[in-house]
């Protein structure tokens, strides 16, 4: 495997970071669920939350594979004080559209410094993040199908 360049391994280590910080976001949002017994929403985001943990080794695991340096930079504190589901789910949404620029910004770096051996790992991002924005926009349409009931919770996982 081709040997890592510094920028795309200084782009890679900030990805980790991005992803650790979703997982660490999700965590605060499923604990904002748990607190109010919205046991299903707060099973549903902590599960992505562990999926975020691995889409951050996905990425160590490329900067180990082709030689380069993992550095574990410092995690924001998640936002905890939600006001309600509507504003945690959009959130989510939005965030989730974020990381998708992300990807976009890294396929880009990779294409300029000609790194070719980290396009499947960016595409398989590119394709995760088609079905995570998917995921998070269904569960917007469902809570606002729901809104009349009370708990909420019937949210199921797929
Ligand atoms: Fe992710
Ligand atoms: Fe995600």
């Amino acid at each position: 495997m081709a040997q890592i360049g510094e920028k795309l391994n200084k782009e890679f280590n900030d990805q980790v970071r991005e992803e650790l910080e979703s997982a660490y976001i999700y965590l605060a949002m499923s604990a904002w669920f748990a607190e109010r017994t919205l046991n299903k929403l707060a099973a549903w985001f902590a599960k992505q939350a562990e999926e975020e943990f691995e889409h951050a080794m996905k990425f160590v695991n490329y900067i180990l594979d082709t030689g380069g340096s993992v550095k574990y930079e410092t995690l924001k504190e998640p936002k905890r004080d939600y006001d309600n589901i509507l504003e945690i789910l959009e959130t989510a949404d939005h965030h989730e559209k974020y990381i998708t620029k992300r990807i976009h910004h890294l396929y880009n770096v990779a294409q300029e410094e000609k790194e070719l051996s980290a396009f499947p790992l960016l595409l398989w991002f590119l394709e995760e993040q088609v079905e995570e924005e998917e995921q998070t926009a269904a569960l917007i349409d469902m809570y606002k199908g729901y809104k009349n009931d009370f708990n909420f919770d019937h949210v199921k996982r797929e």
